[in-house]
């Protein structure tokens, strides 16, 4: 039975993947890293650190920076991420977001954030949404990040559920195969091919409807 629902932040709640994109992208150009298109998949629900990694692998540089360094980086990156985001408004809720979490509140079910991000506090703050969620999962406490299932994990222990009783909604590759390897039942938002790990897969938040998802999840 439904009982919980268990949401990533950026590119499913918001439209906030978009700008860690850009302020990773920007960084990769300082420091003359050609990132290819691709790497914009790649990058999608990884942890701060994780992406930084991903970054430097694509420019052969990840053994020339030291922890130090890589802080550093990672502060100038995040300067940059909450530059982009600090007018945002509950406007950047992406489409069907709002009814859908009133359907499922409605319905009486729990619904918790397993997103990578350390600024998910801010942001649901910034949307006007944070009342809906019964609890945040914390990136810094879970032993590995996406696509490890250890937040997916967390967030369900945040609502006291068993695997079977949750769904996942993710926009990422790595946020897809977090939700498969938590056990969970996983929608994947975006290209077909990209997340085909994903139980049922619609192309934009608009196509999320609560009533079908529950059908689906039941007769899963
Ligand atoms: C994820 C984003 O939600 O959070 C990634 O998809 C981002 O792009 C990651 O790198 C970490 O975010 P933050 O805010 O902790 O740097
Ligand atoms: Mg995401």
């Amino acid at each position: 039975m439904l009982k919980g629902l268990l949401f990533d932040l950026d590119g499913v709640l918001a439209d906030t993947a978009q700008y860690h994109l850009l302020a990773w992208r920007e960084l990769a150009e300082r420091l003359n890293i050609d990132l290819p298109a691709a790497a914009d998949a790649d990058l999608r629900g990884r942890s701060r650190l994780d992406s930084l990694n991903l970054l430097l692998q694509y420019g052969h540089e990840l053994e020339q920076f030291s922890a130090a360094e890589k802080a550093s980086l990672m502060a100038e990156k995040n300067r940059h991420y909450q530059a982009l985001v600090k007018r945002l408004t509950p406007q950047a809720l992406l489409p069907g977001i709002a009814d859908l979490l009133a359907a499922a509140q409605a319905d009486g079910v729990m619904m918790a954030v397993a997103s990578s991000s350390q600024n998910a506090p801010l942001i649901l703050d910034q949307l006007g949404i944070a009342d809906y969620f019964a609890g945040v999962a914390d990136p810094t406490k879970v032993h590995q990040g996406k696509p490890a299932p250890d937040i997916y994990q967390a967030a369900q222990a945040l609502l006291g559920l068993d695997a079977d009783e949750v769904i996942g909604f993710e926009d990422a590759p790595a946020g897809v195969a977090a939700i498969k390897a938590a056990g969970q039942f996983a929608v994947g938002i975006g290209d077909d091919w990209v997340l085909r790990a994903a139980d049922i897969i619609v192309p934009t938040t608009a196509e999320l409807n609560y009533g079908q998802l529950k059908q689906a999840f039941n007769a899963d």
